[in-house]
């Protein structure tokens, strides 16, 4: 969980200080990145030396560096940082924080800081329950930063109540829990068609389309990235795709067919942008055809509309969403096709915008939502449209 992730820890003058060594170093062990920030009075319980061997990280304790005199280190710090972690905080550096004193370069990295930031206070308990650090927690709560609140138990002092800090283990469970928010298509099973389908008029010859699958495979990784198991059926295209998504070749729009309705029951979302052929030769050769002097003519078949079956069959808890490429008319024709095929959403991309359709690293869309709601989107590289697409459905059926 918190593998790669940058944690800067913030260190000030508290007894526990002495267990940021164990913090910092269970944090390194879970992979995370460790830079320390230390106080001058946390110097004084707990070497710079102990913090930075354990986080494998020069310690950072004052604004200047060098004989450059680096003199905003804090910058840095605060924009490398998903999150800054202050353990123990003082009741001084609570104090500081809430006010917005900036005389130390811990204080001058969290006010510079765009990143959560986690408090875990340690102190007395007379200074904890003492009305201005009470007062002082409740606004740098209000100002959007999580406090774990202290322990009870026995206090440095001998005396017995609250505000030991929390153990390095506790936190770091806190800490792993904050980095695994759930994505929002988690556990949805997604399946996505991409690119042509081709179908043989011969033993080497086929009829096909331009489409490169491109914008099929933008979306595959668009709901895989958004934590959906994502199944891609594909035709012939010259990309691979990501790992982690399985993937289903197939050449004709009969195999399409099969491969789709095999798993459509189990799916919770279908995304049809694979540019299946409306025909298909009735009697393919199974040799190679030979060159005649006259003409010829191909006698061709409508295929399966996959995409209609799959309206007419589908269940009140799926979500369908069909795409139309269109040459003229092209709002109308997109409507029909949605209400036709029983679609909760079209894409409707008009081979009329510059950039658009296919081939292109581009596409100009527009959706159609079930109510007939129109949201178009101005022309982009295709992974910004499916991401487009698939937060219009996520804020549509996932959230
Ligand atoms: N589609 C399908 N099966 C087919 C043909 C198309 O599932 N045999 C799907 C496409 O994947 C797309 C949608 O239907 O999501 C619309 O495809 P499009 O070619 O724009 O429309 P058609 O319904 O084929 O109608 P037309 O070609 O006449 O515009």
């Amino acid at each position: 969980m918190l593998k790669g992730k940058k944690i800067v820890v913030g260190v000030t003058g508290s007894i526990a200080a002495y267990k940021t060594a164990v913090l910092v170093r269970l944090l390194v062990k879970e992979g995370a990145h460790v830079r320390v920030l230390m106080t001058d009075a946390a110097k004084e319980f707990i070497t710079p030396l102990t913090l930075a061997t354990l986080s494998k990280n020069p310690v950072v304790s004052s604004f200047t560096k060098g004989d450059m005199g680096e003199w905003n280190n804090h910058v840095e710090i605060a924009n490398w940082a998903d999150l800054l972690l202050i353990a123990p905080a003082s009741a001084d550096t609570l104090a500081r924080m809430a006010h917005g004193t900036c005389d130390n370069v811990l204080l001058a990295v969290y006010l510079s800081a765009s990143c959560p930031v986690v408090v875990a206070p340690a102190m007395d308990l007379e200074m904890y329950r003492h009305a201005t650090t009470v007062t002082n927690l409740k606004t740098l709560a209000e100002n959007g930063n999580t406090i774990l609140p202290a322990a009870k138990g026995e206090l440095a002092s001998g005396l017995l109540g609250e505000g030991r800090m929390q153990e390095p283990e506790e936190i770091v469970a806190f800490v792993k829990k904050k980095f695994d928010h759930k994505l929002p298509l988690t556990g949805v099973k997604a399946m996505v068609t991409a690119g042509p389908t081709q179908e043989p008029i011969d033993a080497v010859r086929y009829i096909s389309n331009r489409s490169s699958g491109k914008m099929g495979l933008a979306l595959a990784r668009e709901l895989s990235r958004q934590g959906a198991e994502v199944t891609l059926i594909s035709g012939p295209i010259a990309l691979e795709p990501d790992e982690g998504i399985r993937t289903i070749q197939i050449e004709t729009a009969a195999e399409m067919h099969t491969a789709c309705m095999k798993i459509f029951s189990g799916q919770k979302l279908v995304l049809m942008a694979a540019a299946v052929a409306d025909y298909t030769p009735i009697k393919p050769a199974t040799h190679k055809l030979k060159k005649k002097d006259n003409n010829t003519a191909i006698e061709l078949k409508p295929t399966t509309d996959i995409l209609a079956e799959m309206g007419s069959k589908k269940k009140k808890s799926q979500v369908l969403v069909g795409f139309a490429l269109e040459t003229n008319d092209e709002m109308a024709n997109a409507k029909s096709k949605r209400k036709n095929k029983n679609l909760d959403m079209i894409v409707l991309n008009s081979l009329n915008d510059q950039g658009a359709g296919f081939g292109h690293n581009t596409n100009k869309i527009s959706i159609i939502d079930h109510k007939n709601r129109i949201t178009t989107f101005e022309l982009k590289p295709k992974n910004q449209v499916a991401s487009d697409i698939v937060d219009k459905i996520i804020q549509e059926y996932f959230s």
